[in-house]
C-alpha cells in the first residue's frame, strides 16, 4: 500500500498547491508512482500541471460521486505525474454531498483501490467537507506555513479539526510535517516566526525550508512543475530536498 498525503491550510495562499505540485514531481524523480489529487474547486493543482480545465471531462467529482474510477479518471501529465484534474463544478458537488450517505468517505472508497507509491491531495483553503474527505482518506497531513506574523493564527483550529477527525473518521491520521514557506531570510520577522514554529511543533517542522523565489511563481503560468521550469533555482532545490525528508520520513515511519 502507498501513503498518501493530505496538504492543507484552511489559510488561503500559503503555498499548498505549490507545495503538492513540485513534491509530487520530486517524488517521481525519485521513481515513485505518483497521483495528484485535485480537490479544490479553484483547480489550481490542475491548471498548474498544464491541464486546460474548460477541456475535463472526468473529474474529481465523478471520482466523489462514484460514477468513474481513478483508472477512468485519472491523466497523464508532465513529468509523468498522474492527475485527478478538477474544476469549479466540485463545489455545488459539495453541497449535493451534504445530504448523502457516507458523505465523508467518498474520497477514501474512490481512493481505496488505487495503486500508487504516492497520492498527495491537494485541498482547497476552508475545513469544508471537501478537506473532511482528504483527512478521512490519508495516512497523514503536510501542512505548509507562510512565514509570515499570522503564521500561527487558525493552526489551532486546523488541529482541532484535525483531532476530532482522529478521533472518528480516521484514527490513524499522522501529522507528518509542517512546511515553512515563502521564508525570506533577510528578514528579522521570518526568523522570529520560524523560531515560534519550532518552538509549537518541534520536529515536526521539516528541516527544508521553502525560499521566497519568484521561479516558484512563474512555472504554474506555464504549466511545469519546478523541475521543469527551473532546475537550478533556490525553489527547486528546496524542494528536491522536502521530497527526500518525505521520503524519509514515512518509510521510517
Ligand atoms: N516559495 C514561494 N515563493 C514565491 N511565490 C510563491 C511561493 N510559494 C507559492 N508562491 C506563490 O504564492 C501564491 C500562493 O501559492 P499557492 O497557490 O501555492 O498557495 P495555496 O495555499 O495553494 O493557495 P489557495 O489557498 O488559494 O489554494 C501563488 O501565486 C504562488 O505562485
Ligand atoms: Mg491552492
Amino acid at each position: 500500500m502507498g501513503h498518501i498525503i493530505a496538504v492543507l491550510n484552511q489559510k488561503g495562499g500559503v503555498g499548498k498547491t505549490t507545495t503538492v505540485i513540485n513534491l509530487a514531481a520530486y517524488l517521481k524523480k525519485m521513481n515513485k508512482s505518483v497521483l495528484v489529487v485535485d480537490i479544490d474547486p479553484q483547480g489550481n493543482a490542475t491548471s498548474g500541471l498544464g491541464v486546460n480545465k474548460q477541456l475535463l471531462s472526468i473529474t474529481t467529482k465523478e471520482l466523489l460521486k462514484g460514477s468513474h474510477t481513478v483508472d477512468k479518471a485519472v491523466l497523464q501529465v508532465n513529468d509523468n505525474i498522474h492527475l485527478i484534474p478538477t474544476d469549479q463544478t466540485l463545489a455545488a458537488l459539495e453541497i449535493e454531498l451534504v445530504n448523502s450517505g457516507e458523505r465523508e468517505f467518498r474520497l477514501k472508497r474512490a481512493l481505496e483501490r488505487s495503486n500508487y507509491d504516492y497520492i498527495i491531495i491537494d485541498c482547497p483553503p476552508s475545513l469544508s467537507l471537501l478537506t473532511i474527505n482528504a483527512l478521512t482518506a490519508a495516512d497523514s497531513i503536510l501542512i505548509p506555513v507562510q512565514t509570515e506574523y499570522y503564521a500561527l493564527e487558525g493552526l489551532s483550529q486546523l488541529l482541532e479539526v484535525v483531532q476530532l477527525v482522529r478521533n472518528g473518521l480516521n484514527p490513524n491520521l499522522e501529522l507528518l510535517g509542517v512546511l515553512l514557506t515563502m521564508y525570506d531570510g533577510r528578514t528579522i520577522l521570518a526568523e522570529q516566526v520560524k523560531a515560534e514554529i519550532v518552538a509549537h511543533f518541534g520536529n515536526k517542522v521539516f528541516d527544508t525550508v521553502v525560499p521566497r523565489n519568484v521561479r516558484l511563481a512563474e512555472a504554474p503560468s506555464y504549466g511545469k512543475t519546478i523541475n521543469t521550469y527551473d532546475k537550478w533555482s533556490k525553489g527547486a532545490r528546496a524542494y528536491r530536498a522536502l521530497a527526500r525528508e518525505v521520503h524519509q520520513r514515512v518509510v521510517s515511519g
